[in-house]
């Protein structure tokens, strides 16, 4: 096996905790580090040779769920978004039933070697953008890599995830069907979405699981145990989606009157009018905090989930470039043990489900 291999591929180097090569001890630290020289912490994904900033974009809103958006203001965001050191990315064939991919493709020309992109496949649209049904079975997941790839205009997907475990087809084939689109070089790592943790086991016996990407935040905190804790076991890296609570914990939104008819969150349970109401003791808490730590309630909400472990990746989702250092801004922003004890005694229940 060539040295690089060895090295960089972690659970193959034997040199024990103190190897330079593939940075052990880091890992077992589980603390970032300077990647490449001068620039922003960096930490990797998983056991890959993925390493990004922790915090994140998500993509999805440029294309489809939160009203309408400018095109030319979302390529100009995630060229912002380059120059101000977000280095990962998120996306899926879902969105805009392709659009997202596409935007992705048109702004990252020439780009690719200052990012890290993330995009799935599982969940299929019809004609008039309807969902038509989940399908993670091998011989769709090629077809869908395929055009996901022509889509981007790239030649290889850094870290490709199922967006859902296909309650029809088991999890060992469809990592399967993963790990042969890592062997012939279209994808680089696997990633699950929405998993749980028998799930995550099974699949990592098939296949090494980089990162597991499931909704998290203040009022989503469902992960905490046993899927958390698969994941640290199993040197999964976590990956926050809607860590703003899908803008509602911002304190943006405090009525529905101001959603665009189109808005997916018009139909979520916790955008409800009574539920609305009563989840605004969220913003309460979130903004007695941000008054103590001279902060905006965006960065508490995204400073918490980062708080809570250095293996978790938040994705924040943003159109404008305005809010992309106001939400970097949240990486320093620090909790005592005592301060997230208190936060989290402090912490209503969600009133509404997550869908
Ligand atoms: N795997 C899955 O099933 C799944 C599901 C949902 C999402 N995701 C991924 O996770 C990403 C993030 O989640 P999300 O977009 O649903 O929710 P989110 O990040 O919790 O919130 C996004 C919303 O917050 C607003 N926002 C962002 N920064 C703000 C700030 N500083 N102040 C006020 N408002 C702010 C955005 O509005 P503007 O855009 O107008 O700034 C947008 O409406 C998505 O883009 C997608 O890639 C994955």
């Amino acid at each position: 096996m060539p040295w690089y291999r060895k090295h960089t591929t972690s659970g193959l180097c034997s040199s024990g905790l103190y190897c330079l090569l593939c940075f052990r001890l880091l890992a077992v630290l589980n603390t970032s580090f300077l990647f490449g020289g001068l620039g922003m912490a960096k930490t990797r994904l998983g056991t890959s040779d993925l390493a990004v900033n922790r915090l994140g974009l998500g993509c999805m809103g440029m294309s489809e769920f939160y009203g309408e958006s400018d095109e030319q203001e979302s390529i100009a965001t995630l060229h912002a978004a380059i120059d101000a050191g977000i280095d990962f990315y998120d996306t899926a064939d879902m969105y805009g039933s392709g659009h997202n991919e596409a935007l992705i493709g048109r702004a990252f020309t020439g780009k690719w070697n200052k990012i890290v992109l993330a995009t799935k496949f599982g969940f299929i649209r019809d004609d008039k953008g309807g969902f038509a049904g989940l399908d993670c079975s091998p011989d769709y997941i090629k077809r869908a890599c395929e055009n996901s790839l022509q889509r981007l205009n790239t030649e290889v997907i850094d870290l490709y995830y199922a967006h859902r475990v296909d309650p029809n087809v088991p999890v060992e084939d469809t990592v399967g069907a993963m790990q042969d689109l890592v062997d012939a070089g279209k994808i680089r790592y696997i990633g699950l979405s929405e998993a749980s943790a028998e799930e995550l086991q099974r699949a990592s016996r098939e296949a090494t699981i980089t990162a597991l990407q499931t909704e998290y935040s203040l009022w989503s905190r469902d992960v905490e145990g046993d899927i958390l804790s698969a994941c640290r076991d199993l040197n999964i890296s976590f990956v926050a989606y809607s860590p703003l609570g899908r803008g509602f914990l911002t304190g943006a939104i405090t009525s529905r009157d101001s959603l665009a008819a189109s808005d997916f969150r018009l139909h979520n349970p916790r955008f409800q009018e009574e539920a609305l109401e009563k989840n605004k003791a969220f913003l309460s808490l979130i903004e007695g905090i941000a008054k103590d730590k001279d902060a905006t309630p965006a960065q508490i909400a995204l400073a918490w989930v980062l708080n809570q472990g250095g293996d978790i990746f938040p994705i924040p989702g943003t159109r404008k470039i305005s809010r992309l250092k106001e939400n970097l801004a949240a990486l320093d922003i620090r909790f005592s043990e005592a301060e997230l004890a208190d936060i989290r005694s402090n912490l209503p229940t969600a009133e509404g489900g997550r869908y």
